[in-house]
């Protein structure tokens, strides 16, 4: 089977690689990819919002299945711009897609169904947003409403913090703002919990926790993940159990009502408090860095799992993951997330040795001339299962201190609340 892979991350490295030990693939092109996926695949430099010339490309070039990674594409609906061809494109179409791209429509279903969550208000302008902040409890979270890369949400201490941020957000810092969202501050332990869904049926693929402050001991600004350990040492049947009840049935029911269903990843961000999951956001894709922490977990062939929830009989397939414990910590270009030098080389990359059960994701890397060239503010993703975190983690920390890139950072601390 010929396929194609839309996005340029780790995660899309991740997804690359495993699609790759399938012996049911005899191609794959990246669109547009980094030097990681350059080596097992053909890059193809085309930009993410050009759906004619990806569909050429995919025509042209006999795609069969088209997986799509990042969720901006998906917001803008790429799935239904497949809907003429015959090509099986894995991910959610615009309408479901929403879930992620609008935090509004996510609230609603929410309340309609008694989905819990977060209590929440909507406003639309900026005079009433501040006449609520003047009585409001703090802290409290202010949010976007559309996509905002991870950034978009505030927890503010006081009034005259969320001054600020509602100024920002009507001020177009994300885009037009038609209306604001605040929600009640969730007190808890985060949880990352995944499903892939084919259209009517749903089946779990995994946990994790990652670490999105960008300094040790979870300080410092946020970033877009420092790095993860899979599985979340907050999963019990009971709580799987209430996840499942609460939160994705009422969900993939909410979309079917809307004359819709749901395909693909489903991330669904937790909040945990004493053993109750309570909804903080959902993203319609598989998250980044959580993906290369939990893909490596996957036994199944990933072609037929894929195939399955596009062909909408996901029930053929039993998920099945090792009990292994996995760790992915993200080394990063000095200076993340704020300026950081672009195009330093990466010597000796080539020279390390991963074993049996360690890998290197690419993340923010090209190829050029030959060399291999840090572009991104998170570069290389490095990965490790073994039979406990602690062995995991000190793996990934000798791999990363052997590569000796003068120009990096990374966290040491990743997974301590399953460690220290
Ligand atoms: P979101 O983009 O909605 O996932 O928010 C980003 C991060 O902000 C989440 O991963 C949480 O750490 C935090 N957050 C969002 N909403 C809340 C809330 N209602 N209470 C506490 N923390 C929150
Ligand atoms: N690691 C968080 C995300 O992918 O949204």
């Amino acid at each position: 089977m010929i396929v194609g892979i839309i996005g340029s991350g780790g995660r899309e490295h991740a997804i690359c690689n495993k699609i790759r030990e399938s012996p049911k693939t005899s191609k794959i092109y990246c669109i547009p990819g980094n030097a990681g996926t350059s080596r097992i695949a053909e890059n193809v430099d085309i930009k993410l919002d050009d759906f004619k010339l990806i569909k050429d490309f995919c025509l042209n070039n006999r795609i069969e299945l088209l997986i799509v990674g990042p969720e901006q594409p998906l917001v803008d609906g790429i799935v239904d711009y497949f809907n003429d061809t015959k090509i099986k494109v894995f991910g959610p179409n615009k309408l479901a897609s929403q879930l992620e791209g609008s935090k509004i429509f996510t609230k609603k279903i929410c309340k309609k169904y008694k989905i819990p969550t977060a209590n929440f208000r909507i406003f639309e302008t900026l005079e009433d947003t501040i006449n609520f902040l003047y009585t409001a409890n703090y802290p409290t979270v202010i949010k976007a409403d559309g996509l905002a890369a991870g950034k978009g949400v505030y927890i503010c201490k006081s009034y005259e913090e969320g001054l600020i941020a509602a100024k920002e957000i009507f001020g177009g810092k994300f885009g037009s703002a038609k209306s604001i969202l605040i929600e009640e501050f969730l007190v808890g332990e985060e949880m990352s919990y995944f499903i892939l869904c084919d259209g009517k049926n749903y089946q779990f693929i995994g946990t994790a926790q990652d670490h999105k402050r960008v300094g040790e001991g979870d300080k410092g600004k946020n970033t877009g993940g420092m790095g993860c350990y899979s599985p979340s040492r907050l999963l019990s049947p009971e709580l799987a159990e209430k996840i499942n009840l609460k939160i994705i049935k009422p969900t993939l029911k909410a979309i079917n009502e809307l004359g819709s269903e749901y395909k693909g990843f489903l991330y669904i961000g937790l909040m945990v408090k004493n053993t109750d999951p309570y909804l903080v956001e959902f993203n319609v894709r598989m998250g980044d860095p959580e993906c290369q922490t939990i893909l490596p977990l996957l036994e199944n062939d990933f072609i037929e799992v894929l195939i399955s929830c596009c062909d909408g009989n996901l029930k053929k397939q039993v998920i099945k993951l090792n009990n292994k414990k996995s760790i992915c910590i993200v080394l990063c270009a000095k200076g993340y997330p704020e300026n950081y030098k672009k195009n330093t080389e990466l010597k000796n990359l080539e020279n390390l040795s991963l074993k049996h059960n360690e890998y290197l994701f690419h993340a923010g890397t090209k190829l050029e001339n030959n060399k291999i060239i840090a572009t991104g503010g998170r570069v290389l993703n490095f990965v490790s299962l073994s039979e406990n975190f602690k062995n995991s983690r000190d793996d990934v920390i000798k791999l990363i201190n052997d590569l000796n890139w003068d120009n990096g950072f990374f966290r040491k601390d990743i997974g301590h609340k399953v460690i220290d």
